[in-house]
């Protein structure tokens, strides 16, 4: 019996006629085959490039890039969901991520992830209705001595008050 993707509403993904890659993400991947001495080492880089024109990971993208590379889709899916910087469901235009470790954690990282789940109306993992947060407890963002620390999309942001919340959460 062969593979049949469908998405998570069950839809018959490969039924789908729009393509998920914009045919610059396409040449973009592909500018990238003479770079790797394989396409499967292509995968990472060409799941970012995805993932900066769409925004996460559908399945019919999943499937496309297996196309591309020459691999199983369960390849690609293999990947997608081994690493946490892919996201397979839409986010939040500002991705929060609040740093949980150790030396955050002794710096005020728990009334500080407090401070912005009550400030955004949501919890670890959600995204507000608006689509403009989503908001992550993460591991060590390696600024511990600038503790605690909360990235914005790619803007680190250190030695994060309460009071800082205001600025650094600001709608687009
Ligand atoms: S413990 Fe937070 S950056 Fe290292």
């Amino acid at each position: 019996m062969a593979w049949k993707a469908t998405d998570i509403r069950g839809v018959d993904v490969e039924a789908q006629e729009t393509p998920a890659l914009s045919e610059q993400t396409v040449s973009e991947i592909r500018a990238l085959f003479d770079r790797y001495p394989t396409r499967q080492a292509v995968l990472l880089p060409a799941l970012h490039l995805a993932q900066a024109q769409i925004g996460y990971l559908p399945p019919k993208a999943l499937l496309e890039i297996a196309g591309l590379l020459e691999l199983a889709p369960a390849q690609v899916l293999d990947v997608v969901t081994f690493y946490e910087m892919y996201w397979r469901q839409p986010k939040g235009r500002k991705l929060i991520q609040v740093c949980r470790s150790m030396s955050c954690e002794l710096c005020g990282q728990v009334g500080l992830l407090d401070a912005i789940k009550a400030k955004l109306g949501i919890e670890e993992g959600q995204t507000t209705p608006d689509g403009q947060f989503t908001l992550i407890a993460v591991e060590c963002l390696a600024a511990c001595d600038k503790a605690p620390v909360v990235l914005v999309n790619e803007t680190l942001h250190e030695k994060v008050a309460v009071k800082d919340l205001d600025e650094i959460l600001k709608p687009e």
